[in-house]
């Protein structure tokens, strides 16, 4: 359970210099005038491995303490904001006085005992350096950049279906189609060829594991960046359209440097993945709510907002993900928010939100408008989006349409859920149809 802290615990080194600094600069009277309430207290937020599709129970309670509260995570040091409505979490990414940037370096309270992304890569980036590290992949990621990968993808998929009729049942969905699928499509789109595959599997799960260490973690990360800087240097000069290829020209036009190219291949390679637990959990809600399946089979119509709805619905996250720092003195719900400070936004929390959306829990299929924020928000929005959707989109017809009859082939409390993930999703979906 949560466990109230005193208020006066520690702040981050980075913070207690910036407030230090913040209140050298800031003027007596603007002191003197603001006569702050007292602060929420501080929670400490162990972010434990969770059953399923349950939605975190600590988050719950954070959420109903207020729109602003605070907490401190299992590694790092001091605490951090945590903001958690629609409308706040959509303030604070979208709003450049809070910065990704200030966060590196800093030991900021966090889930994970390592940070991912290597310095200089987009998700610890602010505008403009984040814009034009962006812009140098933007045309793989444009609606025409994805669709060129359909065609490919669909081929792909069908592959391994086929090769699941084949074979017969019981199957695991998760080994045979779940997991190969996006790790094959986003290795097309980043241009890795396809016996390295297994290797970018292994790298991106120790990378994206709370539990493995800091070490092992970071050996994992050290190997995916070698790898990529040796594929960038190969492709120079070659062509092309995926990512690998688009990166190359860029760092050849003097756009972005070879270890912001790094950077950013490592965080899109294992941004891809996300696909697997996300359809992993959808599929799971399918198996494990029969009405849901029948409707989807019985309306083919109602798909496009249902894998809105599921986005929406689905505890995508344990815990939370990066945060930002508060380069000014601000207020967020009504809370005041000192420069210096660390701010967590929880898109679960915000996709939960009963200002936004009825009956919030519930899953509503044909749900519309969905303006969910499953993708995020702001400038650090997905770049993968309308990727995931395809391949989910695709993902999800295979499942109803090619496998009717599917179920569980055993019962649900076997199931298994990936242990001190960053990203949840089931380890296996052992299936018979
Ligand atoms: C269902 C699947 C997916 C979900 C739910 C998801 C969700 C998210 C979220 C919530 C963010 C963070 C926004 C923030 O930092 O505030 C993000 C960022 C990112 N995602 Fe995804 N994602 C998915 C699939 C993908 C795919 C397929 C790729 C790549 C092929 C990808 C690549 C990235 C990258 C590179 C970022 C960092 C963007 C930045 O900081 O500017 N994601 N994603």
């Amino acid at each position: 359970m949560l466990t109230v802290r005193d208020d006066a615990c520690p702040r981050t080194a980075r913070a207690r210099a910036a407030t230090a600094n913040a209140n050298a600069t800031a003027t007596a009277t603007a002191t003197a005038q603001k006569t702050p309430g007292p602060l929420p207290p501080v929670r400490f937020w162990p972010v434990r491995d969770l059953p399923g599709v349950e939605f975190d129970p600590d988050l719950a309670a954070l959420m109903r303490e207020g729109p602003v509260s605070r907490i401190r995570l299992p590694n790092g040091e001091g605490w951090a904001w945590l903001v958690s409505r629609h409308e706040d979490v959509r303030t604070v990414t979208n709003d450049p006085r809070f910065s990704r940037r200030a966060v590196v370096g800093s030991d900021v309270t966090r889930l994970a005992p390592h940070f991912i992304p290597v310095d200089g890569a987009v998700g610890f980036e602010d505008p403009p350096d984040h814009t034009r590290l962006r812009r140098a992949v933007a045309p793989a990621f444009t609606t025409r950049g994805v669709e060129r990968l359909r065609g490919r993808a669909r081929v792909m998929l069908d592959e391994l279906v086929d090769g699941v009729l084949r074979d017969g049942p019981p199957a695991d969905l998760v080994a045979r189609v779940l997991a190969p699928f996006p790790l094959a499509v986003v290795c097309e789109l980043m241009g890795v060829p396809a016996a390295d595959r297994p290797a970018m599997h292994e790298w991106t799960s120790l990378i994206l594991s709370s539990t493995e260490g800091a070490e092992r973690s970071e050996r994992a990360r050290n190997a995916m960046c070698g790898y990529f800087a040796r594929l960038l240097a190969e492709r120079h000069g070659t062509g092309g359209e995926d990512v690998v290829a688009l990166l190359s020209a860029a760092v050849a036009d003097g756009e972005i440097t070879g270890a912001e190219a790094v950077g950013l291949a490592l965080l899109v390679q294992i941004g891809g993945e996300a696909v697997t637990n996300n359809t992993g959990n959808m599929a799971y809600l399918l198996l494990t709510r029969p009405e849901l399946m029948d409707r989807l089979r019985g309306d083919p119509g109602v798909r496009a907002t249902a894998v809105d709805e599921l986005l929406r619905w689905i505890p995508h996250r344990n815990g939370v993900g990066l945060c930002r720092i508060a380069t000014e003195d601000l207020t967020v719900g009504g809370q005041e928010i000192r420069r210096g400070e660390a701010v967590y936004v929880s898109y679960l929390a915000a996709n939960r939100d009963p200002e936004v959306f009825a009956d919030p829990d519930g899953i509503v299929l044909d749900r519309s408008p969905n303006p969910h924020v499953a993708f995020g928000y702001g400038p650090h929005y997905c770049v993968g989006a309308l990727l995931a959707r395809l391949e989910t989109e695709l993902l999800f017809s295979a499942l109803v349409d090619r496998l009717p009859g599917m179920r569980l082939a055993v019962p649900e409390e076997e199931l298994r859920w990936r242990p001190g993930a960053l990203i949840r999703g089931p380890e296996g979906l052992p299936v018979v149809w």
